[in-house]
């Protein structure tokens, strides 16, 4: 993609990843946009306008109430005349200022002059990250509709401290604001919900039962349905995995939770179970941990059978209009698909072979068939990003929206 005669209004806030906007400027501009830097007070103590200028090859605005600045653009018309206003790094206290509609300085001042997209890339302290106070701030800026990316997990430049605080990589930051600035996307106005993960069915408080999943082929899936404009519920068994960005992530543990959350998700456009939901829970689990008792048994466990939730989904009365399931199996993957395609009442099946020694349980690749009433058609091996990438696309395909 390109950014070719987009003119972005970059303010650079007073944070030591600050020296990664030089990069920034460099990677925006490298993708045809024009840079227009505002630095704030602070900014100028970690890098220098001089810096900035250079790379950016334009003015750097620095000052409210400048007579050279207001002559030559104004701060109105500096926060008009862009595309797109860019904040990075977005500290703690311009987000402050921003929530609370401060002016005190050319930087606050644009921001609440501008009527134009605001993409902003918080970096913080994880301490003051995780403040009330800035919490409260960036829930407030959310819902006055201000777009951020990150901050992200990882150690910190200045105290080694690791923990969520740090800027969102350039390159990353690049390819959100193309997002921000490229028309509407194959699956602008469609609502989708994906379910990823396993689902963890308790035997007793500590104990349970679960499927295998590492929840990567969802959570893909869920981030490229995104990437093409979807609004995205992803419903997520218990993962390591981090969720998703540009993805609303619910939460959930049990079969019966999960199944509930899709629910009320309902309606949507599109539905894509990815999740390996267990099929049995124990019929009452207990209380207390189960003790094991010298000499005794082993303690019977009575299963019941888990609600269907591609089944429910596939036969509801508000049915989504593309219903996807998977099929993870390890013989006869063609024919068990195919029966899956009609008792689900799915529209495609992505089938698997899960057999340990392909390597596709918890690894990074995947190799998938899909199946639908008009035949099956084999994929290659590729990446479990490649393959949400594609299936995406396929499902824009099918579901022939917008710009589709
Ligand atoms: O029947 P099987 O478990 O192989 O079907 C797999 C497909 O059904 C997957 O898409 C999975 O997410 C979905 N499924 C479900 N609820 C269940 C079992 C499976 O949504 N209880």
């Amino acid at each position: 993609m390109s950014l070719a005669g987009k003119r972005i209004l970059l303010v650079i806030a007073g944070g030591i990843a600050a020296y990664k906007s030089l990069d920034l400027i460099r990677r925006l501009r490298e993708r045809g946009a024009s840079v227009r830097p505002i630095m704030t007070r602070g900014a100028q103590e970690f890098v220098t306008p001089l810096a900035v200028g250079a790379l950016s090859a334009s003015h750097v605005y620095t000052e409210l109430f400048s007579r050279e600045d207001e002559q030559d653009v104004g701060h109105i018309r500096l926060a008009r005349e862009c595309d797109l206003v860019l904040v990075a790094p977005a500290t703690a206290d311009l987000m402050a200022k921003m929530a609370n509609g401060l002016a005190d300085d050319l930087a606050s001042t644009v921001l609440l002059a501008t009527d134009r997209p605001v993409l902003i890339a918080p970096a913080m302290n994880p301490k003051m990250w995780a403040h009330p106070a800035t919490q409260r701030n960036f829930a407030v800026l959310q819902r006055d509709g201000i777009q951020a990316i990150g901050p992200m997990e990882g150690e910190m430049a200045e105290s080694g401290e690791r923990g969520r605080g740090r800027m969102a990589e350039p390159l990353d930051i690049v390819a959100r604001v193309e997002d921000l600035l490229s028309g509407p996307k194959p699956l602008s106005g469609m609502k989708a919900i994906v379910t990823s993960g396993p689902t963890h069915e308790p035997i007793d408080p500590v104990r349970y039962i679960a499927n295998r999943s590492s929840g990567k082929q969802g959570h893909a899936i869920a981030a490229a349905l995104a990437r093409l404009g979807a609004d995205v519920t992803l419903v997520s068994g218990p993962v390591t995995i981090a969720d998703p960005m540009g993805v609303k992530t619910l939460h959930v543990e049990r079969a019966d939770e999960m199944r509930d959350a899709v629910l009320s998700a309902l309606p949507a456009d599109i539905a894509v179970m990815v999740a390996a939901v267990a099929d049995w829970r124990v019929a009452t689990s207990a209380e207390q941990k189960i003790k094991k008792q010298p000499g005794e048994a082993p303690p019977p466990l009575e299963l019941t059978e888990n609600p269907d939730i591609l089944k429910t989904v596939g036969h509801h009365a508000q049915r989504p209009r593309l219903v996807v399931g998977f099929a993870a199996e390890t013989e006869n993957v063609e024919e068990n698909g195919k029966g899956k395609l009609e008792r689900k009442g799915a529209d495609l099946i992505v089938a698997n072979d899960v057999s340990p020694e392909t390597g596709i349980m918890g690894g990074d690749r995947n190799r998938v068939k899909l199946i639908t009433r008009d035949g099956v058609e084999g994929w290659p091996d590729l990446s479990k990003e490649e393959v949400a990438e594609r299936l995406a696309l396929w499902i824009a395909t099918q579901i022939g929206g917008t710009g589709a």
